[in-house]
């Protein structure tokens, strides 16, 4: 069993990372399965952003079930019941629904009964402010254990025909579970969050809201897919990132060489290169595993986190930091002291990759998989797909008989 902690309504000793997990779709969508949709290179895409394959969700699968999946091995690791968790905080920008929350949908997929749910919106940051929002809840005595969830869908919100985006991104969820603990030390001892509007527009998903509701016209105009400056992107990551790192580091009253392992958000290798860099520290003590999963947005850090505990990466009293910057600007860095065993990573071994989420009986959604991203998923190793063959919210051009 983990630790017992405190009574509610009591501030604990301090608040540790009791349960880590991830979970990733199974399908793979490799670069040269990209250079079959738009004019690319699997060499472009591995040297400007590291990243070789993401993956993508299944038609059954949405950001609840697949945030669903990673919480119940982040539970089960922290060996805890799904009904001991108080408080689900979800992070994403690609919630099921504008409502209800994505986190009313994980608890319960998860078999919740008792805890209080809701989403954070502050995009790739989103996993830091949800992890910094969640030891606030515990530090303060407000709940004991909370379920921390970074989950995202970003294939079905992409431009299948805008090389600058749909190169990047890919789905898949990480968990962790804060609980009380009345051990002293151990957990977060620096926090750094920061938002600057004058980013707002940088990353930006134009329509579906109040301020664009959906319609005909901004399904034609394409405005219900993700739009990036990614230039601008760059430099302000590059900036923000190792400053944002820094701060949290100095809050802690700690040195970047005293840091054992950063877990950045995984945007691009030459961010995590220029962090790195503007740190003065060797890229051994930067985690990055975007070759195999791109950019997850909210998920990110939480699947990086889970990966180098199970590679080994992570041991008890090392000293972590989480980075991560996204759309908004929003920007944010966790310092934190590991106390848990990686061995009890073993414990989610036994949970099913598996999870479902109630729709009304009445109702059933379109067909989720962007029809460019289908032609590719249906036809592996087909040729390429013509621009104007498929075209949302079109129906494919009729084939008719050649004359003579
Ligand atoms: N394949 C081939 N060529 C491409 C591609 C592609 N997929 N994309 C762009 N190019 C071309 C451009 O058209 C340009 O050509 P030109 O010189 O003829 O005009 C050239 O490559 C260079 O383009 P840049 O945009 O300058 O390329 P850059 O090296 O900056 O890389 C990238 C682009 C990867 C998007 C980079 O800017 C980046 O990583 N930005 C940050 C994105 C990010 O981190 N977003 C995270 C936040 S997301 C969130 O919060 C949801």
């Amino acid at each position: 069993m983990s630790d017992p902690g405190t009574s509610p309504g009591r501030p604990p000793r301090s608040v540790r990372v009791s349960g880590w997990g991830s979970y990733v779709p199974e399908r793979v969508l490799s670069n040269a399965d990209l250079e079959r949709i738009v004019d690319t290179s699997d060499e472009w895409i591995r040297t400007r952003t590291g990243i070789s394959e993401r993956r993508v969700a299944a038609p059954h699968e949405t950001t609840a079930t697949l945030g669903a999946i990673a919480a119940k091995r982040a539970i089960a690791t922290a060996g805890l019941d799904p009904d001991d968790i108080d408080l689900i905080v979800v992070a994403t920008l690609t919630p099921d629904y504008p409502m209800p929350s994505t986190a009313a949908l994980v608890k319960e997929a998860i078999g919740n009964h008792t805890a209080a749910a809701f989403d954070i919106g502050a995009a790739c940051s989103g996993f830091v402010f949800a992890y910094a929002t969640a030891d606030s809840y515990v530090r303060s005595g407000m709940a004991r254990n909370v379920l921390v969830v970074g989950a995202e869908l970003l294939t079905r919100f992409l431009d299948f025909e805008d090389r600058g985006t749909c190169i990047l991104f890919g789905d898949g969820a990480g968990a962790v579970v804060l609980s009380a603990s009345d051990e002293e030390g151990g957990g977060m001892t620096g926090v750094e969050l920061t938002t600057d509007p004058d980013g707002a527009y940088m990353i930006w998903l134009p329509s579906g809201g109040s301020k664009s509701p959906p319609s005909n016209e901004t399904t034609r105009r394409g405005e219900h897919f993700i739009r990036m400056e990614g230039r601008e992107t760059y430099r302000y990551a590059t900036r923000t990132l190792a400053a944002s790192a820094l701060a949290a580091i100095e809050k802690a009253g700690w040195t970047p060489d005293q840091v054992d392992l950063f877990i950045p958000h995984q945007a691009n290798v030459r961010i995590i290169e220029a962090v790195a860099k503007g740190l003065k520290l060797p890229m051994d003590k930067m985690f990055v595993n975007i070759d195999k999963y791109g950019n997850t947005s909210a998920a990110s850090v939480g699947i990086a986190l889970d990966e180098a505990v199970r590679e080994g990466r992570i041991k008890p009293g090392d000293k972590l930091v989480f980075v991560a910057f996204g759309a908004g600007f929003t920007s944010g860095a966790i310092a934190l002291t590991w106390t848990a065993d990686p061995a009890d990573s073993s414990r989610s071994e036994s949970v099913d990759p598996v999870a479902s989420v109630r729709a009304p009986l009445d109702w059933a959604s379109v067909d989720p998989i962007p029809p460019r991203l289908a032609a590719v998923l249906n036809d592996p190793g087909g040729p390429p797909v013509p621009l104007d063959d498929v075209v949302p919210g079109e129906p494919e051009p009729a084939h008719t008989e050649e004359q003579p």
